[in-house]
């Protein structure tokens, strides 16, 4: 008897959700694992799917009847044939600590809309583009420095990524390496992509909070560049609640006005995915 319940309890696990309305059932290509706290991971791209580089979309897993949805932004660039996402781990995260068991084959479920203020129609023209992210909120950056469209609109981007240790620092690195070398974005990016990192609870080659870094100048005076000027530049930023609110702060008593899709100005924000 004890067997037989054993079997049955295996297979309630199997139990196979349908997929809600509305919603596309992907398969997970690629994992990758940077750290215990960070991972990224490549799902196929329904060819329906369209969204504009620097947006988020609701994501789940089908592992329930009414799956548990959680909104991340997109980290590949519109053109591509997969989608990318960045993500942290969180042990009781109602997403996370399921989404972080993902392997290859796997399905991942993608709400069809996809929509968000970190796009390029936001923002009026201008000269430089300072993107400044921490944590995971270099996901939609990761986006946006892959997309032709940037350096289109802006003669110099500037990606800044600040992260608690050195570790973290590593998808960022990589994303700037893979441009660099890239056939379509390499030779737009060479020499007007800048990634500028720091970690703030690792001794490393840089360190500090980014706003400490532009409130002191050391991020314009590293970089040999101007200072964060309104007439010349726009800013886009991600990371956390605090942090977002701390760099908003520090854009608006630069004179920065916040854009939205429907009155495109100098600067927009975006909360990074938390759990
Ligand atoms: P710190 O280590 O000083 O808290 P997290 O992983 O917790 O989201 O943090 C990512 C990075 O964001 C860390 O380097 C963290 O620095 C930094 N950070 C946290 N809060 C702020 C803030 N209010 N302004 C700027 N950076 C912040």
């Amino acid at each position: 008897m004890q067997q037989v319940t054993a079997l049955k309890t295996v297979d309630a696990q199997r139990v196979q959700f349908p997929i809600p309305a509305n919603v596309y059932a992907e398969t997970v290509v690629s994992v990758k694992h940077y750290t215990d706290r960070l991972f990224s991971f490549r799902v196929t791209r329904p060819q329906a799917f369209r969204f504009r580089s620097g947006e988020f979309v609701m994501i789940g897993l089908p592992n329930a009847e009414k799956p548990v949805f959680r909104a991340y932004s997109i980290a590949s660039p519109s053109w591509d044939d997969e989608i990318e996402f960045f993500s942290i781990k969180v042990p009781d995260g109602p997403l996370t600590s399921e989404l972080q068991k993902i392997v290859p084959g796997d399905t991942l479920l993608l709400r069809q809309k996809s929509t968000g203020t970190l796009v390029l129609d936001a923002l009026t023209p201008a000269k430089r583009l300072f993107m400044i992210s921490t944590g995971t909120g270099i996901a939609p950056f990761a986006s946006l420095v892959r997309d032709p469209e940037t350096y289109e609109k802006f003669e110099d981007v500037i990606l800044t990524h600040t992260c608690r240790d050195h570790a973290e620092l590593a998808y960022g690195e990589e994303l700037f390496d893979q441009s660099a070398n890239d056939p379509l974005i390499g030779e737009m990016a060479n020499g007007r992509l800048t990634l500028y990192s720091s970690t703030t609870r690792e001794i490393s080659q840089r360190m500090g909070r980014i706003t400490r870094l532009m409130e002191n100048g050391k991020l314009y005076s590293d970089l040999g560049i101007a200072p964060l000027n309104r007439e010349t530049d726009r800013v886009m930023i991600c990371g956390s609640m605090h942090m977002l609110h701390d760099v908003k702060a520090l854009v608006e008593a630069a004179g920065f006005d916040e854009g939205s899709n429907n009155k495109p100005a100098d600067f927009v924000v975006e909360r990074a995915f938390v759990g």
